[in-house]
């Protein structure tokens, strides 16, 4: 949680204006909630020098040092004496965001060819050094257009602007980047962050937009990765961030987290003209467990935005130690239904969102949320603090448009001593084995794995109606459940979906617990897994393009002493 000026100031901005924004995080309380990270982003270098790099000193006066050299050391060890944390940016190629594609605006490097290559590409022990050691950042935010956007063909690299460097990011063409040379390059920062720090673990954010198939292996390497391309204060443009982070609930957990981008909550279609679709953007990215870094000018901020992104109830959600992400529930025309498991069990928050511009009724069963439909269930507003109860099982709201109901629902679980997956995405990791990647293109998006929907998106049914306790995969993928020695069974029916043939296999800690052969029978097994830690799920291998398989109905038996 903290602030970064992108949004608003995009490059146009320096000490000043970072320190009053830090000034005001500290004295309106909203850094004792949690938003403690200052985090400079584009614009704070002039040049690299040999062993080091030069900052702009007209904008960071404070980094002007008596010997000539320049540091951000002052301005780091202010935030620090605030309590503040402090998070820097570079790019892992030889160029940044700006540099490409906004010539006109002022800050950017400057000098020769090479002084103006202020990403760390080539300089990953040398920058982590400067940056951790030297200067003591906490944070960073590692951006990606240096290996993207400066192809030979580029005229800006003809013209001789610029260096060329051959693409590891095809933008929209998974197919056609270089996901392992991207990832190894991350890796080899992160590496390097570990080494100059040690004893602190500095964060590092992926901002490479959901590219490259990124969000598949960036949990590895950062503790946050951006799903998509920049977020606008639009609703449209809110709701494609949110849509790139929903469908990967699988993929998010404590340490790593998916990242659609920083609030617009303040600007533009979400300022306090718009509060209803302000505090459901707030919500939106409360129930994915999302960073919360603020994106708006903190001296402009009204009382009403600053109750809205202060919602302790709201932030405790987003923030709730278990760290799972929300799961889809629902999707049909402008209503959506995301809920998140949260710490105690039987307690979730849910998200009634109406996506659209005309009112909405919208309800949910209780048993669809995983919770028994009997049980005495109380239901609290977060947003109007309103307090009710469910009639018959079920959930219902009233919605205007552009609005989202925050529920804090605490009833009782399904069946006790049973979890079901969307009670616990986080302890879920997922990788390919084997997986044959197509393109993902706006029309065409797909996830490796997901809870009661299909790779592609569609609802995972059975017996035509949704599977809400089942995972929708690709074929040749493989999900590994921390199991952490708390479950004695866990019951599964695994059926091939959309051509997968050839075999499946379960393991347990390395070792082939069951496999078969795909079908499309049913077929519910019972896995013992008492004092397991892990259960792998490897989904058949395809041939080539994005072939479909389903761990339906999966329930997980904790032990009686769990
Ligand atoms: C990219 C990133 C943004 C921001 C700008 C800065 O577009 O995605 O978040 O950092 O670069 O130039």
């Amino acid at each position: 949680m903290g602030w970064n000026p992108y949004n608003v100031f995009d490059l146009n901005y320096g000490e000043a204006e970072a320190m009053a924004q830090a000034d005001l995080l500290v004295s309106s309380g909203l850094a004792k909630l949690g938003y403690d990270h200052v985090n400079i982003d584009d614009g704070w270098w002039l040049r690299r020098e040999a062993d080091t790099i030069r900052v702009r000193t007209t904008i960071y006066p404070s980094a002007a040092l008596p010997d000539g050299t320049t540091s951000l050391r002052p301005f780091v060890d202010r935030l620090h004496a605030m309590g503040l944390k402090a998070g820097i940016y570079t790019d892992i190629g030889l160029n940044t965001c700006s540099q490409r594609w906004r010539p006109g605006t002022p800050n950017l490097p400057a000098g020769t060819v090479q002084q103006r290559e202020v990403g760390t590409y080539g300089h990953h022990a040398q920058d982590a050094a400067l940056l951790f050691t030297k200067w003591g950042f906490d944070f960073i935010k590692v951006d990606a257009c240096g290996v993207a956007d400066y192809a030979p063909d580029v005229g800006e690299v003809t013209d001789g602007t610029f260096r060329a460097f051959t693409p590891l990011i095809v933008r929209e063409k998974p197919a056609q980047s270089k996901a392992g040379e991207l990832a190894r390059q991350y890796a080899d920062f992160a590496e390097e962050v570990r080494r100059v720090a040690p004893g602190r673990t500095p964060l590092i954010s992926i901002c490479a937009w959901g590219q490259a198939d990124v969000n598949d292996w960036a949990q590895r390497y950062g503790q946050m990765s951006r799903t998509s391309f920049d977020i606008s204060p639009s609703w449209d443009a809110m709701l494609f961030n949110f849509d790139s982070a929903a469908s990967r609930a699988l993929f998010a957990g404590p340490g790593h987290w998916n990242d659609p981008d920083m609030l617009e909550v303040g600007n533009g279609a979400f300022d306090g003209k718009h509060l209803t679709a302000a505090r459901a953007h707030m919500s939106l990215w409360a129930v994915l467990a999302a960073p919360l870094i603020l994106g708006n000018d903190l001296r402009r901020m009204t009382p009403e935005i600053a109750a809205i992104v202060g919602n302790r109830a709201v932030i405790a959600v987003d923030q709730d130690p278990a760290g799972n992400q929300g799961v889809v529930v629902s999707r049909v025309g402008d209503g959506q239904i995301v809920a998140k498991a949260l710490s105690t069990p039987g307690r979730k928050a849910v998200a009634l969102i109406n996506r659209g511009k005309a009112p909405l009724k919208l309800s949910v069963d209780l048993a669809d949320l995983g919770l028994a439909p009997t049980a005495p269930t109380r239901i609290h507003d977060l947003w109007t603090d309103a307090t009710t109860a469910a009639t018959n099982g079920r959930i219902s709201v009233a919605l205007a448009p552009q609005e989202t109901a925050l529920l804090l629902v605490e009833g009782r679980p399904l069946a006790d001593g049973i979890d079901l997956p969307a009670d616990l995405p986080a302890r879920f990791d997922v990788a390919d084995e084997g997986f044959k990647a197509p393109d993902r293109t706006p029309a065409r998006q797909w996830v490796l794995a997901q809870i009661g929907f299909r790779p592609y998106g569609a609802p995972l049914l059975l017996d035509g109606k949704p599977d809400h306790a089942g995972l929708g995969v690709a074929a040749g993928s493989r999900v590994r459940i921390d199991l952490g020695g708390r479950y004695d069974r866990v019951s599964l029916d695994p059926r091939t979906l959309g051509g997968t043939t050839g075999r499946y296999v379960i393991r347990v800690g390395g070792r082939t617990l069951a496999e078969g052969v795909a079908s499309q029978k049913a077929h519910q097994m019972i896995l013992h897994v008492r004092d397991a830690r892990q259960l792998e799920l490897v989904a058949p291998p395809a041939a080539d393009g994005l072939k479909e398989f389903g761990w339906y109905r999966m329930s997980l038996h904790r032990r009686p002493d769990a």
